[in-house]
C-alpha cells in the first residue's frame, strides 16, 4: 500500500505542524492541500510501479508531499501571491528548504512541478512523474 510507504519515508512531514495546517487550506473543489499532496504522492508511486520505473522512492514521496508547500490560502487575495500559478512553486521550495534538508531531486520536483506554466522543464524522472500526477489529481479533484 502506498500510504504505508509514505509514512515510512515521510512520517516527519506528514506529522509536522505546517502539513497538518494544510488540512485547512482548500486546493481544488473541496480537497485540502494536505489531501491533494497525499493524493499526488500516491499517484506518483502508482505510476512509477505500473511503468516499472526505477525511482528514488523517498525523494519521489517527499517531493510530492512538499510540492505545494506555499502555506497560504490562495483563494484569498494577498500581496505575496497575486500570481499564484506562476509563483507558488518557488514559494513552496523556499518554505520546504527552510524546514527540511532537501536533495537535488526533491528540489527539482517542487521547483518544476508547474511545467509548462513555469517554463523550465523537470530534470529528473521523479520530477516528471510528480508534475504529471499533480495535473491528473487536479482534474480529478475539480471534477469529482
Ligand atoms: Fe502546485
Ligand atoms: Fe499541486
Amino acid at each position: 500500500m502506498e500510504i504505508n510507504q509514505i509514512l515510512f519515508y515521510a512520517k516527519d512531514i506528514i506529522e509536522s505542524e505546517n502539513m497538518q495546517r494544510n488540512k485547512e487550506f482548500i486546493q481544488h473543489g473541496d480537497v485540502s492541500i494536505y489531501h491533494h499532496c497525499v493524493n499526488v504522492a500516491i499517484l506518483s508511486l502508482k505510476i512509477s510501479n505500473k511503468l516499472h520505473l526505477k525511482v528514488n522512492k523517498k525523494s519521489l514521496i517527499r517531493g510530492a508531499l512538499l510540492h505545494d508547500y506555499f502555506l497560504y490560502d490562495w483563494h484569498k487575495s494577498g500581496k505575496t501571491h497575486k500570481m499564484h500559478g506562476f509563483t507558488h512553486a518557488k514559494t513552496a521550495l523556499k518554505n520546504a528548504s527552510d524546514e527540511y534538508e532537501l536533495n537535488k531531486v526533491e528540489k527539482d520536483i517542487i521547483k518544476k512541478h508547474m511545467f509548462p506554466l513555469n517554463i523550465t522543464p523537470p530534470r529528473y524522472k521523479e520530477s516528471i512523474i510528480v508534475s504529471i500526477s499533480d495535473k491528473i489529481c487536479a482534474i480529478k479533484e475539480i471534477f469529482d
